[in-house]
């Protein structure tokens, strides 16, 4: 069977990247396309699943018919906060979408903040649409805490300050592996992958 190529509506390397190892360590015979000209996106809807679905249809509507497409939205959504940064993870210290500015303002928010109240979920949601514009969703989240100082040099985002349930090491801290086998990412990716198994299309 020839290798399945999914064009990934994002310009995130660490999507591609983190995707790509779900997908072989899953053993599918995927192959995860970097967008080379993603189309500027509103994430307006307020939901991760409806800002995957449009960035989704937003990058098929330039490739060449009958491709298949995959998008992927996530963030941390933190329960002293009500919720944010949520939808808004990528942009919460500002439009310019820094992520270290980002995992700083999340920080000093949180700092007073007592332990016992420092519950986060990350969410990720896969929107997957083949040739034919059919849509599949795809939901996956993590539970956790989140530490005081960020801590550790791997991972991307929000990473070294996220503790996942049953863990005592920020996401960072943990290494790709483990990340990978417990993620939202992973959970949303499984999901996906036993969906495109069940086809016959990997
Ligand atoms: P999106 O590209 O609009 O989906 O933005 C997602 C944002 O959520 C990213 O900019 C990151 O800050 C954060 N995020 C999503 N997934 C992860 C992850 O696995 N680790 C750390 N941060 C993440």
């Amino acid at each position: 069977m020839s290798r399945l190529s999914l064009h990934l509506a994002s310009g995130n390397p660490h999507k591609v990247q983190e995707l790509q190892t779900l997908s072989d360590t899953s053993g599918l015979s995927v192959e995860i396309v970097r967008a080379v000209a993603m189309p500027k996106v509103d994430e307006d809807t307020g939901t991760f699943g409806g800002n995957a679905r449009k960035k989704a249809v937003a990058l098929q509507s330039v490739l060449p018919a009958g491709e298949w497409v995959l998008a992927d939205d996530s963030g941390v959504c933190v329960d002293a906060l009500g919720g944010a940064p949520g939808v808004e993870s990528a942009y919460y210290a500002g439009p310019q979408g820094d992520p270290a500015a980002n995992l700083r303002k999340l920080a000093e928010e949180m700092r007073d903040v007592p332990a016992g109240r420092r519950g986060a979920s990350f969410y990720c949601v896969l929107a997957l649409r083949g040739p034919d514009g059919g849509e599949k969703i795809f939901e996956g989240r993590c539970p956790g805490v989140l530490c005081v100082e960020p801590a550790g040099g791997g991972g991307f985002g929000y990473d070294p300050l996220f503790v996942p349930d049953g863990f005592a090491q920020s996401y960072a801290q943990i290494g790709e592996a483990e990340k990978n086998r417990i993620s939202h990412r992973a959970r949303a990716w499984a999901q996906l992958a036993a969906w495109l198994r069940a086809r016959g299309l990997v």
